[in-house]
């Protein structure tokens, strides 16, 4: 049973923690896109892990953990989530694995990413996580990357971090922007090499080997649906494909060796970054934001926050292949007593059922509202589907209908134990 969990909105749906609570039944965790600009906030009795490369199957004691040859490692900031991880009482020794494939996200990546950033005008800033991420992944389709395998080659690492400073600095410059130098990052990166050297091998044959040994394959998706480079809000997105294709090609199992998708969501949406999103609501944000909630794990920036938009998890559902919802903080309308529910887009005196391709038009649609009675009542302490108020049962439910996809799993709280199977 190989399961493929995906974001069906803009990203931290929640899942590392549904990822958390699935791993009990799964053998092997694996990430194959992204990089360090996901952040996965896991509680555990209370103990709180925030994850941001490294796959959150690893808290679960006895699991093993891959990083595909899809992702984008960032080999200096991976030596410290180890060692945080580490400082909270967690191994990876013996059990984490790095693709020789994957490809390096270097310090100059990073400053590139703030290169561009800096440069671009108002309304084209992205608001990337500053990771380097699209930049890493631009030289990897350019054919100029660096891998893994030659992370560990000294001479090879050298030359190509000069050759990629060079340009890296010419770039700058023409973009009006401070130069980097190659002398430091070389030392830095042949350190974190030497760490990290056990760790890297072929994950693509293991993958295959695990596989024909009947083991249970969990792919923990990073970033949502909208963000994936083809199918997001492009140009507001990320530059890997988040959807579950992306779990085949950053991993090496082909598609015909998934068995079901688990699709992520809240029961609201939040978005960080920018971007089109129709359904933003200040009063969603206001609420959210006082009661704590919705503050981004890798910047730590408040998310937008808004209404549940039933037109992009139900387009979502269909481009992922989602055989079974994850609703996570369904405790957050806790206490709104009128809940919207975006069934229809208007542009133009017509109506859209599906997100249009461009952003620019995504910016202007008229979101068409379905308005349900809240529960008023709070269900962190519900521990099964007949625990919950009425007026959520419906809201669930309804949600389902409209999005295709039968639910199955319910989170009501952001610990490991408030999480229940719909069925239970
Ligand atoms: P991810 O990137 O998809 O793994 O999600 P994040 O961890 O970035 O963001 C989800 C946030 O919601 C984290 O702070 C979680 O601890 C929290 N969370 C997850 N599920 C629930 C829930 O059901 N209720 C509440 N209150 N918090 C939740
Ligand atoms: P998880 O896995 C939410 C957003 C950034 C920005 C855009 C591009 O925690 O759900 P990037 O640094 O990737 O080039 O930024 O994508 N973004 C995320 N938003 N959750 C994430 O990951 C994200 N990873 C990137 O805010 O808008
Ligand atoms: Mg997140």
């Amino acid at each position: 049973m190989n399961t493929v969990l995906v974001g069906i909105q803009w990203g931290d749906e929640g899942k590392g923690k549904i990822v958390d609570v699935l791993t009990e039944s799964h053998d092997v965790v694996i990430r194959s896109q992204g990089g360090s600009n996901a952040g996965h906030t896991i509680i555990i009795g209370g103990e709180k892990y925030v994850l941001h490369l490294l796959p959150s199957g690893l808290l679960r004691r006895g699991k093993k953990a891959i990083i595909g040859n899809g992702c984008v490692v960032d080999p200096i900031s991976l030596v410290g989530e180890i060692k945080q991880l580490k400082r909270q009482k967690i191994s990876v020794e013996g059990r984490l694995y790095l693709s020789d494939r994957a490809h390096v996200v270097l310090p100059l990546h990073r400053h590139m990413d703030a290169a561009r950033e800096a440069a671009a005008s108002k309304s084209k800033k992205i608001g990337t996580t500053g990771r380097g991420i699209g930049p890493t992944y631009q030289d990897k389709i350019n054919r100029l990357g660096l891998r893994l395998h030659e992370l560990l080659d000294e001479k090879t690492l050298a030359k190509k971090i000069r050759l990629r400073v060079k340009e890296a600095n010419q770039i700058c410059r023409a973009l009006g922007w401070k130069t980097t130098s190659a002398p430091q990052m070389i030392r830095d990166c042949s350190r974190a090499a030497k760490y990290l050297k056990p760790y890297i091998c072929d994950t693509v044959h293991m993958i295959h080997e695990l596989d024909r040994k009947g083991r249970n394959l969990m792919f923990e998706g990073a970033q949502g649906t909208y963000l994936d480079v083809d199918f997001g809000t492009y140009p507001f997105v990320t530059s890997s494909n988040t959807t579950t294709g992306g779990a085949c090609t950053g991993s090496g199992l082909p598609p015909t060796r998934i068995s079901s998708v688990v699709g992520t969501l809240k029961a609201y949406t939040t978005r960080v970054g920018a971007g089109p999103f129709p359904t933003e609501s200040q009063v969603m944000g206001d609420l959210l934001h006082g009661l704590g909630r919705e503050f981004g794990a890798t910047t730590g920036r408040a998310r937008r926050c808004g209404w549940f938009d039933a037109v992009m998890t139900r387009y979502a559902c269909r481009l992922n292949g989602v055989t079974e919802l994850a609703l996570t903080n369904l405790d957050g309308l806790d206490s709104v007593g009128k809940i919207k529910v975006c069934t229809a887009y208007r542009i133009d005196g017509k109506k859209l059922t599906v997100p249009p391709a461009s952003a620019e038009v995504l910016k202007r649609v008229e979101p068409v509202y379905r308005t349900f009675r809240g529960w008023q009542q709070d269900t962190s302490g519900c521990r099964c589907w007949k625990d919950l108020p009425a007026e959520a049962k419906t809201y669930l439910k309804v949600i389902s209908e409209l999005i295709e996809a039968p639910l199955g799993i319910i989170s009501v709280g952001p610990d490991r134990d408030q999480t229940f199977k719909k069925n239970r």
